[in-house]
């Protein structure tokens, strides 16, 4: 990997605004926050192309609602090629979290994820898109 150093003019407050961010965020220079943000474009990007990406879906639902239960099953089993690893964590007596994490096509991995989500009695879903690794 070749590193090359460029100038950036970008104006006063902006940048009080973006080293406020950043030392929020616990970066301690600009420029490893300005290589996530740059890698964050790249993944959103990566994810409305073709090419393999990796990411993983949280729902959290109760557990009691059976036919909940057995459409989401159903669901992921449709997907099976897509989900690389599943797990299930009784979180307390009526609720669980599941985190599922799939590689593939991303319009396939947003379909599942949208199918997920709409399922009514999912109180919360996530979708948290990442690389496969290779592009970036
Ligand atoms: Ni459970």
């Amino acid at each position: 990997m070749t590193l090359i150093r460029f100038g950036v003019s970008i104006d006063k407050e902006l940048l009080l605004k973006f080293d406020r961010l950043i030392k929020d965020k616990k970066y301690t220079n600009r420029s490893e926050a300005f290589r996530d943000l740059i890698r964050q474009e790249l993944i959103q990007k990566q994810w409305q192309g073709d090419l393999e990406v990796a990411g993983a879906i949280t729902l959290v639902y109760n557990h009691h609602k059976r036919e909940l239960v057995n459409k989401l099953m159903d669901i992921q089993h449709d997907f099976g090629d897509l989900i690389i690893s599943s797990q299930h964590i009784h979180l307390d007596h009526n609720n669980c979290l599941e985190i599922i994490a799939v590689k593939g096509n991303p319009k396939e991995a947003l379909n599942l994820s949208d199918s997920l989500k709409s399922v009514k009695g999912v109180n919360h879903a996530t979708l948290s898109m990442s690389s496969a690794g290779k592009e970036i």
